[in-house]
């Protein structure tokens, strides 16, 4: 097309495979050359530029406007006219929501729909976080092996999304299918005979997503942030619009859950793998808030977002033309040493570890990012006073879902002597 007329593509742009073992299994490593020698460069197998610096990947979150965010939950991989049938066959209609919306539209969204992401209204969801993050490690505790993301991190965050959602709890199995499908759909390379099935549990999703908003217009009247969404609709129908509720529903459950789902793992697998670093914190489970957030710079759970260029411009002095696509590789940026001494490093006490870019930064940050931080600080609560002779199970194959962006480990086995658990020595 034309963004990519005139621009010459080195050999390592060109082998760049973001659906390939080293940018699956280790994203920021997988790009250290570009950090090094060419920061911005195109790849032809992606049809985007790939944006792989700290200060690079900031200054195109900042100006949301140049970089436009509307095609961030665009399919990457172009779907056959299979999988567009099914998808109409279940009037899929996902559009605008919060994350991908434009200004003007986007402020008044955001600003609206805040209030329920605010500490204060935070605070009332801890006492559940934590009753649920007990009762599921109460279930294994004694087994002496567990699969965090199947027995615990999944469904916890799951049920808290769907809490703070004030979705009625559906079944979880169900809308675990669901999000790993709408994953695929946006983010992953999914071969023909897979896109079919895919877009059948999306459009279901979509419809799924329906009935829910439509159950809680009859009775608006619950807590949650849908039902806090529809009732301000009545009061501004132009700013919450019926497409983007429905949008909503849908993306809101996967932004929610398994981001949240996925960083936990992650923060798991990568402080087990740094034993002394584990061991810290279980000693002085004051450390853990820096231990969260140096786990979201060192191992954060969005690897990648996307922006769509809306005039001619230049990022680290590489030009780039109007209707370039980006992929801006946040996950890189955390491991830029020009940012970050020592950047492979987990390093707990690092003083600049919040300036990590997991969440995104500028005007579409994460919204979400404190309830995030509370699961995640609850989980390695609990985990560092009941299990904190916890080790990695040694030989597993530690695989990902094949994509772009949402990153963590499918499972993480873990294993420990039952005989040792310290509630054991004091019940
Ligand atoms: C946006 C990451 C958890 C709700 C985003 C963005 C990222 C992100 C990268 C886009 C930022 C940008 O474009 O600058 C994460 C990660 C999470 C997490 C890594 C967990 C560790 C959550 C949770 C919720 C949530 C728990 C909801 C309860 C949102 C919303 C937006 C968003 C509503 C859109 C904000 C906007 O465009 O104005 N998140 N997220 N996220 N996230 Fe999260």
């Amino acid at each position: 097309g034309p963004a990519t007329a005139a621009c010459p593509v080195s050999a390592r742009a060109e082998a760049f495979d973001p659906f390939g073992e080293a940018y699956q299994s280790d994203p920021p490593a997988s790009l250290r050359w570009s950090r090094d020698e060419e920061p911005v460069f195109y790849s032809p197998r992606l049809g985007y530029w790939v944006v792989t610096r700290y200060d690079d990947v900031k200054a195109v979150f900042r100006d949301n406007i140049l970089f436009s965010p509307s095609i961030a939950l665009e399919k990457i991989t172009p779907v056959c006219p299979e999988a567009t049938e099914m998808l109409a066959r279940y009037d899929y209609g996902m559009d605008r929501t919060l994350v991908n919306e434009d200004e003007p539209a986007h402020m008044p969204r955001r600003r609206a729909l805040l209030d329920p992401f605010t500490p204060a209204q935070l605070a009332h969801h801890e006492p559940m976080v934590r009753r649920l993050t007990r009762e599921y490690v109460d279930a294994f505790i004694d087994a002496g092996k567990a699969d965090l993301v199947d027995e615990m991190f999944w469904e916890v965050t799951l049920t808290v999304a769907l809490h703070f959602l004030g979705v009625p709890e559906e079944d979880m199995a169900t809308l675990r299918k669901y999000s790993i499908a709408h994953t695929v759909n946006t983010w992953g390379r999914p071969s023909r005979e897979e896109q079919v099935e895919v877009a059948e549990a999306v459009g279901k999703f979509w419809q799924f997503a329906g009935t829910v908003v439509e159950k809680i217009r009859r009775d608006p009247s619950g807590p949650g942030w849908m039902p806090y969404s529809i009732r301000l609709q009545r009061e501004m129908p132009d700013v919450i619009t019926d497409s983007y509720l429905h949008s909503i529903m849908m993306a809101g459950i996967v932004a929610a859950h398994e981001t949240t789902a996925n960083a936990a793992a992650n923060a798991m697998k990568v402080l087990l793998e740094n034993r002394s670093v584990w061991e810290e914190i279980c000693a002085d489970p004051g450390l853990i808030s820096n231990a969260v957030e140096e786990c979201l710079r060192h191992n954060g759970s969005v690897a990648a977002w996307r922006r769509l260029v809306t005039a001619d411009t230049e990022i680290g002095g590489v030009p780039i033309p109007k209707g370039a696509k980006l992929l801006i590789v946040n996950s890189s940026a955390n491991h830029d040493e020009r940012h970050f001494d020592q950047p492979d490093e987990l390093d707990i006490r690092r003083e600049n570890a919040g300036d990590h870019v997991t969440f995104g930064y500028g005007s579409h940050q994460c919204m979400g990012k404190n309830l995030a931080r509370m699961e995640l600080q609850i989980f390695l609560e609990e985990l560092t006073k009941r299990l904190p002779h916890l080790e990695l199970v040694a030989d597993q194959k530690i695989t990902y879902l094949p994509n772009t962006s949402f990153r963590g480990p499918e499972h993480l086995w873990v294993q420990w002597d039952p005989a040792a658990n310290p509630e054991r020595a004091n019940p």
